[in-house]
């Protein structure tokens, strides 16, 4: 029998995070304050996040230690297990090796509760009493939720009003979890009142969603502000998922030569992705790293690269990344965790150094690649996953065109039992593709007056 899972023990949880901006050698540029555009400190974060977080984001450390409480919260679905993807390679008949992470067996079914966990802990600490945030597929919201509940933190969610009307089964999982949930736009902050107020009809977006979330945050005491992705500390904590894959590769007797995953703000991507490029950066490696991204929000393929708000209104520091202009809403695919228009700053820093690959690829292809891996592997994979499955695939295709096998690395960020109304709407034919135009990309930058790197 060939070995299928490659599993690891409780005690060989992380014991530290790691924070690959110490082995940068051209580093992100700093934020920018949203009014003055001049380089902010730590001080101007602190009504959003708590201190120990706000060193975390700015700190050049390259372990940072994983508290205990943590470890032992992690302990409840980590370390999480590998595969081999037999089934896939066996329909795919090709020569390459495919592994896959899966992160889909934490309580919220994602890689999302490794970085709620902490924010939750570090928030708790310090005397938090609540915590907004937002949400796209319901899938951050979730665990934040799952996460608060642990530390007895309120939580109110604002969830993108596409996913809010098309998931009612996250919504219901945060409600059980204690958290309070509002379709974005709202009626609840000045910031959805102007969104609503040019098109009551707005599908929302993870910008405008932000949006809401840091003003209820900055206008109340004793709320602060969680983001699920983009954030350097957000990033780190994701690293879990590479550390553990590294050892369990190593048990394997392998090691990729191409590591996959899913981009939506980069912070499963950076998990994965991150501890390899160790590699590459200090140990002489030279793994690819390919993000994936969906064709209807091609910030990484077709965005440009300069300093941009990580929301829509205009409300958080101006950070470099790669963007679509922040007013920009993509269309409404199924993968509501990959509709945001910007990409974090480490992640952005290292596609413009040339240092890891994007891709985008098409819905309805993604589809595809989750329905043969559902049927061939068996899980059924969110539609943000599929993007990595579908990329593993034209990977695998093309090495066996060249005559060469690849060891093949993917992150299944989570599994899609919530999302099965879409599987059954491209079951049944009903899923489009949605390819930006060129035009639409045009005039949503050229509105951005930010600063240009
Ligand atoms: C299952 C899943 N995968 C991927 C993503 C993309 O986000 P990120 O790039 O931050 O991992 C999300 C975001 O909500 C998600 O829910």
């Amino acid at each position: 029998m060939q070995q299928r899972k490659i599993l690891l023990e409780e005690s060989e949880i992380p014991t530290h995070w790691y924070n690959i901006l110490a082995d940068m050698k051209s580093k992100p540029l700093p934020p920018l304050h949203p009014g003055t555009q001049e380089p902010i400190g730590p001080d101007a974060l602190a009504p959003l996040f708590p201190m120990e977080l706000i060193k975390q984001e700015v700190s050049t450390e390259k372990w940072v230690e994983i508290p205990d409480e943590v470890r032992n919260l992690y302990s409840i679905w980590r370390p999480t297990p590998m595969f081999r993807a037999l089934g896939l390679e066996k329909e795919l008949n090709t020569k390459s090796k495919i592994y896959y992470k899966y992160e889909g067996v934490s309580p919220a079914g994602s890689h999302k509760p490794n970085t709620a966990i902490p924010q939750a802990y570090y928030n708790w600490k310090e005397g938090v009493k609540k915590i907004s945030t937002e949400t796209g597929a319901g899938q951050w919201g979730s665990a934040l939720s799952f996460a608060c509940n642990l530390f007895g933190i309120e939580c109110e969610v604002f969830m993108v009003r596409v996913s809010y009307e098309g998931k009612p089964y996250r919504k219901i999982m945060m409600n059980t979890w204690g958290a309070k949930v509002h379709s974005s736009p709202s009626n609840l902050t000045h910031a959805g009142k102007s969104i609503l107020a040019k098109d009551p009809n707005s599908p929302g977006s993870l910008g405008i969603a932000i949006s809401e979330a840091v003003e209820v945050a900055a206008t109340n005491e004793d709320t602060k502000y969680s983001l699920g992705s983009v954030l350097n500390h957000v990033l780190m904590h994701q690293t879990v998922i590479g550390l553990e894959a590294i050892k369990q590769l190593e048990k394997a007797g392998d090691y990729p030569d191409i590591v996959v995953a899913p981009f939506g703000g980069g912070s499963n991507f950076a998990g994965i992705a991150f501890p390899f490029l160790q590699n590459n950066l200090t140990g002489g490696k030279k793994i690819r790293a390919i993000a994936v991204e969906p064709t209807s929000c091609p910030k990484l393929t077709r965005g440009v690269f300069r300093y941009d708000f990580g929301d829509t209104i205009g409300m958080t520091p101006l950070i470099p990344m790669y963007t679509l202009g922040h007013n920009f809403i993509p269309s409404p695919i199924h993968a509501g965790g990959l509709r945001y228009h910007g990409a974090g700053a480490i992640v952005s820093q290292l596609l413009n150094d040339g240092l890891i690959e994007a891709n985008a690829i098409n819905q309805t292809e993604c589809f595809e690649a989750g329905i043969l891996f559902s049927r061939t592997v068996a899980i059924i994979p969110a539609p943000e996953a599929t993007h990595a499955i579908a990329e593993v695939i034209r990977q695998a295709k093309q090495a066996d065109q060249e005559g060469v096998s690849k060891t093949i690395l993917f992150n299944l960020c989570g599994h899609g039992n919530f999302d099965l109304a879409s599987y059954d709407q491209y079951l049944s034919g009903k899923i489009v593709d949605y390819e930006v135009s060129q035009e639409e990309i045009n005039a949503s930058l050229s509105a951005l007056n930010t600063p240009v790197i």
